[in-house]
């Protein structure tokens, strides 16, 4: 048998499907610009939830796709051997087209015949949703399997925490579905072992989600339109099923990735703690790296968060391994390397994303020390981390909670992970409200200049985005005076003259065209689907205000702004320069 690795496997994979009649679509960005409802780019579904409710896709009723994909849900139990937060998906979609009975003869087909993944019949477990108050249990695909030779007792009929799939975020498509499991022959942790537990023995390999429900914003779930097959199989796992290895750090993508830090940590044979701290920091870099290259940098906030997480959590452990020095540039050039060809914007990200990478560890290695005096402090005195506790190594000492309920169990000490909750949110509350005082008044005062200059921000943050052709570009700082706006985003490079003065003449055409500018009051949620810009993420049902100019430009903002586009004055661009890594800023006036 050919050797199947991932790249060959992803190869098969749309090979197969576009054989069938399926289109290929782009693998898109980590960040999902199209599906408000959610952080990160969790399946290869979130660009088409349009076109699972119901709107034409401009390529038809089938497609295909490898999707690279963040989950954070599961950040626990990485460093077992399946658990990865990033991973690649292999998606295939019928919107609307063919349904339950198809998509799994094709499943299977693509799963176990010779000429394409050839996986031994007998080996393949399934499961299928069985039956609540919201749907009845999945008889058809229990009989479709059987058709194909899968003995009942190989069929596992699970309820919807197993068997559901969706909304990834709190609305939107979703179903039952059916899973495909590999019997690895291993001998499972625990007595009982079925497929969908965590025992070790079975991988899962597929999962064809049957989407024929919309799920509402009041939780109920209401028919679809159209009936939609949503599958998705993990290129990891399937990879080690096919490589025949029992955990996904073994294979070939991500061993690299896994012996290098085992290098730099100097060890031959690592203990098994040692093995989980190296898998932990094996796919968060890989993450990290990720995330870094969509030009996110690490903070306290949303995406910024879950980035600083995966970096600080991947720090520490590498102190537990012994790695005193600063290491996760080493880590990162791997991963680089690896990925370079398929992925290129992680070469031409690499300087940003070693920037931070090294500014990050510089900042937590100073802290982290202290912050582990402290914490041995009160695990000493209180046998218990409370909620402030939590929340004050996070704050001063820059400790995210998982890093201080690992260390809790280390220690065998709790931590109140609600009260730290709590806190926090707290804490994000006071910072939204000063966020929104900002942004609310984001003027220094409310004289007429300052009021022209703030629409002229709403014009050149659109110019921007239209004149150097990239939709990612996002505000990330505005200051206004009555003498000048300035205003920062994130690109990589200087602007040239060229580009300066087509951003300046495309604001100065929409002064020119007199454009009406008008106030709307909505959700942030569907501000987002309106396709408005935003500075600051904020909860989906949240009240916003949303201001349009003309065709021209949609933005959150609290105001105020002029009537008319032609109450403003030539603009004029004074100053380009660097801020920050990967951030630009622009200083402008009204003449
Ligand atoms: N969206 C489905 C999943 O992620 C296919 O498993």
């Amino acid at each position: 048998m050919v050797k199947i690795d991932a790249k060959k496997l992803k190869s098969l994979f749309v090979k197969f499907f576009e054989q069938k009649a399926h289109k290929s679509i782009p693998n898109v960005s980590l960040i999902p610009h199209e599906d408000p409802t959610v952080l990160f780019t969790t399946a290869g579904m979130h660009p088409l939830v349009p076109f699972l409710l119901g709107q034409p896709h401009p390529l038809g009723k089938r497609l295909v796709n490898v999707q690279k994909c963040l989950r954070t849900d599961d950040i626990e139990y990485v460093g077992d051997t399946a658990h990865l937060t990033f991973f690649e998906m292999l998606g295939y979609w019928s919107l609307g087209d063919y349904f339950k009975k198809e998509a799994i003869e094709m499943s299977f087909e693509f799963l176990t015949n010779k000429k394409w993944l050839g996986l031994d019949k007998k080996k393949i477990f399934v499961t299928v949703f069985a039956g609540d108050k919201d749907a009845p249990a999945d008889e058809e695909s229990a009989k479709t399997w059987q058709s194909l030779g899968i003995p009942k007792n190989r069929i596992f009929y699970l309820p919807k925490k197993d068997n559901w799939w969706g909304p990834a975020g709190e609305t939107g498509p979703c179903g039952p579905d059916t899973e495909m499991f590999y019997d690895t022959g291993k001998k499972p942790h625990g007595k009982d072992c079925k497929p969908g537990d965590s025992c070790g023995k079975f991988i899962e390999i597929g999962n064809d989600v049957f989407m024929e429900y919309n799920k509402i914003a009041d939780g109920k779930f209401e028919k679809l339109k159209q009936k939609n097959v949503d599958f998705g199989m993990g290129l990891e796992r399937t990879t080690a099923a096919l490589e025949n290895k029992d955990n996904v750090y073994d294979i070939e993508i991500l061993k690299p990735i896994f012996d290098k830090i085992k290098n730099i940590a100097d060890i031959d044979e690592p203990t098994e703690d040692e093995k989980r701290s190296i898998r932990i920091i094996t796919d968060h870099m890989r993450a990290a790296t990720f995330v870094l290259a969509e030009n996110i940098e690490p903070s306290n906030k949303y995406h910024g968060y879950v980035l600083r997480r995966l970096i600080r959590r991947s720090i520490r452990h590498g102190r537990l391994i012994g790695i005193q020095k600063n290491f996760l540039e080493q880590v990162a050039e791997v991963v680089v390397k690896i990925y370079k060809d398929e992925y290129t914007h992680l070469q031409e990200k690499k300087n940003f994303v070693m920037g931070e990478l090294r500014e990050e560890e510089l900042k937590f290695s100073k802290t982290l020390s202290e912050g582990l005096k402290k914490f041995n402090q009160i695990a000493v005195q209180k046998k218990f981390i409370d909620g402030k506790d939590a929340f004050l190594l996070f704050q001063s000492f820059g400790f995210p909670i998982e890093t201080t309920k690992e260390l809790a169990k280390e220690n065998g000490v709790t931590v109140d992970e609600k009260g730290f909750e709590e806190e926090f949110r707290k804490h994000q509350e006071l910072s939204r409200v000063g966020a929104e005082k900002k942004f609310k008044g984001g003027l220094a005062d409310t004289s007429e200049k300052t009021i022209r200059l703030h629409t002229a921000t709403h014009l050149l943050n659109e110019a921007i985005r239209r004149v150097l052709k990239r939709k990612d570009i996002v505000q990330k700082g505005s200051n206004i005076t009555s003498e000048r706006l300035r205003f920062d985003f994130n690109f990589e490079r200087k602007l040239t003259e060229k580009e300066i003065k087509e951003i300046e003449n495309l604001v100065n055409e929409q002064i020119r065209k007199g454009l009406k500018v008008e106030r709307l009051d909505t959700t942030f949620g569907e501000a987002k689907k309106m396709g408005a810009q935003a500075e600051f993420e904020q909860k989906y049902g949240e009240k916003v205000s949303v201001y349009k100019i003309g065709n021209f430009s949609i933005e959150v903002c609290g105001g105020p702004h002029v009537k008319n586009t032609n109450e403003l004055s030539k603009f004029k661009i004074v100053k380009e320069e660097s801020v920050a890594a990967g951030i630009r800023r622009i200083k402008a006036i009204l003449e």
